[in-house]
């Protein structure tokens, strides 16, 4: 069993325990890219490689939580999953960070949107992100710390987004929530009231860790569903939404 290749050409128990070194990702020093594209679902990190990159290989699979790098534009590229929540995407983002040396990590996902002015199909571009999580009262002694996008990431995304024809972008405030399914949503309700845009659950963790190693982050994310009017886009429409932000997404992190 353990002779089935992966894309990497290394057998899979090979990739899956020798080449580790860091404790949830399997790649080697060097297989990573300086720069890294990350969506929550593990599957998309492997569609984005199979239709964006050139020469894309797997290197990570550990908890199926999929890694590739190849090239785009010449320019070389990852894409790592990170899963849902600010939790788990705390350990990726960590691990890129501090054992493989990632100097730029850009997430793409979806969001819902709280506010009337965001559309479905929009592009929101996090300049920075609130939230409700404990994740940083803990880091930060029960201060309030301000978790803030990379200003050229922000700037090239939103350039990027408003070059395309068809596409909405706007650029401000996320809620990094840590439910999915909140027990009380009217809670947001003064996050609104003060300019934020849309919810989603991983941006406050990424920019955080990034200010803690001096490192750039962003998140783009597109609206999939509509928290104010409940209108939400069917499976093939999301994917379909998901194209043009990661080519935005693409062009912001190696510009
Ligand atoms: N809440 C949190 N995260 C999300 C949502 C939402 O409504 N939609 C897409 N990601």
């Amino acid at each position: 069993a353990g002779e089935v290749a992966t894309m990497s050409g290394l057998p899979r128990a090979v990739v899956a325990t020798v080449a580790r070194v860091s404790t949830h990702l399997a790649a080697e020093p060097g297989q990573i890219a300086p720069t890294v594209l990350m969506p929550g679902d593990p599957l998309r990190a492997r569609w984005i490689a199979e239709t964006f990159l050139d020469d894309a290989e797997c290197y990570s699979e550990v908890r199926g939580m999929l890694g590739y790098t190849g090239t785009w534009q010449g320019h070389p590229v990852s894409v790592q999953g990170s899963g849902m929540g600010q939790p788990s995407l705390a350990i990726y983002a960590t691990e890129l960070f501090a054992e493989y040396d990632v100097r730029t990590v850009v997430r793409v996902g979806s969001c819902g949107a709280l506010s009337e002015s965001v559309g479905l199909r929009d592009l929101v571009v996090a300049t920075g992100a609130c939230t409700d999580s404990s994740m940083n009262r803990i880091r930060f002694h029960g201060y309030d710390y301000a978790p803030v996008a990379d200003l050229d990431l922000v700037v090239a995304a939103r350039d990027a987004a408003r070059a395309r024809d068809g596409l909405t972008v706007h650029t401000g405030l996320v809620l990094s929530g840590d439910s999915f399914y909140h027990p009380r949503p009217e809670l947001t309700a003064p996050m609104v009231a003060h300019g934020v845009l849309a919810v989603e659950m991983e941006a406050s963790a990424l920019y955080t860790l990034a200010a803690a190693h001096g490192r750039r982050a962003l998140a783009v994310c597109t609206v999939s569903d509509h928290v104010v009017t409940g209108e939400e886009l069917g499976s093939e429409e999301r994917e379909r939404s998901f194209a043009p932000m990661v080519e935005v997404a693409l062009a912001a992190a190696v510009r």
